[in-house]
């Protein structure tokens, strides 16, 4: 999709947002595929409600684009123009042991931020790629926790009022790797209330997360992060790896041999091998298990 009225153009640059036309999202996100788009990169998160505004005007279709490591793009020219919210400039900002936090930050940096702040509880969080935003959204979570324990406000574009707001955390269902903020609201930021502990021992506590996730996970592929949710009291990951797939090939993508829940493209896989192998992983899960896996990952198709 291409922004191509010279009017929205102009206002775009009024509004100090970076036009960036035909992008290939295979360089935005981890997984390596996706087709072209423009991307719209805001550097200030107060005009998204006249952005939104002057898109819908256009009759432009619109997506979010957060750190891209969660995210099964399709190839090709695709029909939404993708708003994203510059990762320059956000530093988080400290009070006691409340934090603010931009949603375009980089969710391990901040977690290492807060360690050197003696702000712990989310050393868990520290391999989880991607951004604050997309972890609020999904509310990432592993060894253990979940970011929502800790958030207190959120404040984002809410597509309903088509305003900014900032939410307290009671009014936000936070539930397993889905929350109840609608498709089309935007982060902006989360104010979190970490407990205080010496820095040595979140230092110890991330070395442990770290170690457990090198060795668990293939960190030296592109991959998305685990692709289906696990089943109440399943591993989807252990289930696969029953099957005997690890390794398991279509196209470029495989089933990775150190994480059977990690699809890996390792041979120029395209969002159809990825998508195939979802599939027949699927049906493979279903004949042998009884259970319907829910992808966990992002799909835009
Ligand atoms: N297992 C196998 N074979 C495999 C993979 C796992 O037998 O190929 C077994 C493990 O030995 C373990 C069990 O399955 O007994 C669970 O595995 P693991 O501890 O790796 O956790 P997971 O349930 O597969 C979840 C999250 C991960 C998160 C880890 C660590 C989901 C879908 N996945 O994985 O999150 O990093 O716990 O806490 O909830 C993600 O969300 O993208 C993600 C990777």
């Amino acid at each position: 999709m291409q922004v191509e009225s010279p009017k929205l153009v102009a206002a775009l640059a009024e509004l100090k947002i970076e036009h960036r036309p035909g992008e290939r999202l295979a360089d935005w996100t981890s997984l390596g595929v996706g087709g072209r788009t423009d991307i719209l990169v805001i550097h200030e998160p107060r005009h998204l409600p006249e952005l939104v505004h002057l898109l819908d005007a256009e009759g432009l279709p619109r997506r979010f684009l957060g750190g891209g490591s969660n995210l099964l793009v399709r190839e090709g020219e695709l029909p939404w123009v993708l708003l994203h919210l510059s990762t320059k400039e956000t530093q988080p900002e400290f009070e006691g042991r409340r934090v603010k936090v931009a949603a375009a930050a980089d969710l391990g940096r901040t977690v290492t931020e807060c360690a050197r702040r003696n702000l712990g509880g989310v050393e868990g969080l520290i391999g989880v790629p991607g951004s604050v935003g997309g972890a609020l959204r999904m509310n990432a979570g592993a060894y253990g926790i979940e970011i929502s324990q800790f958030v207190k406000t959120v404040t984002l574009y809410r597509a309903a009022s088509r305003s900014i707001e900032t939410v307290p955390a009671a009014a936000i269902g936070f539930h397993y790797r889905h929350t109840s903020f609608a498709a089309d609201d935007i982060m902006i930021s989360a104010g979190l209330e970490l407990p205080e502990r010496p820095y040595e021992e979140i230092r110890a506590a991330i070395k442990v997360c770290n170690e457990k996730r090198r060795a668990s996970q293939p960190l030296n592929e592109k991959s998305a992060g685990c692709i289906f949710k696990n089943p109440p009291g399943a591993s989807a990951g252990k289930m696969i790896d029953e099957l005997g797939l690890k390794g398991h090939r279509l196209g470029g993508a495989v089933v990775s041999e150190r994480h059977a829940n990690f699809f890996v493209n390792r041979f120029q896989a395209t969002a159809d091998d990825l998508l195939g192998l979802i599939d027949f992983v699927r049906q493979r899960i279903r004949q042998a298990f009884g259970y319907e896996l829910e992808e966990e990952v992002i799909v835009w198709t």
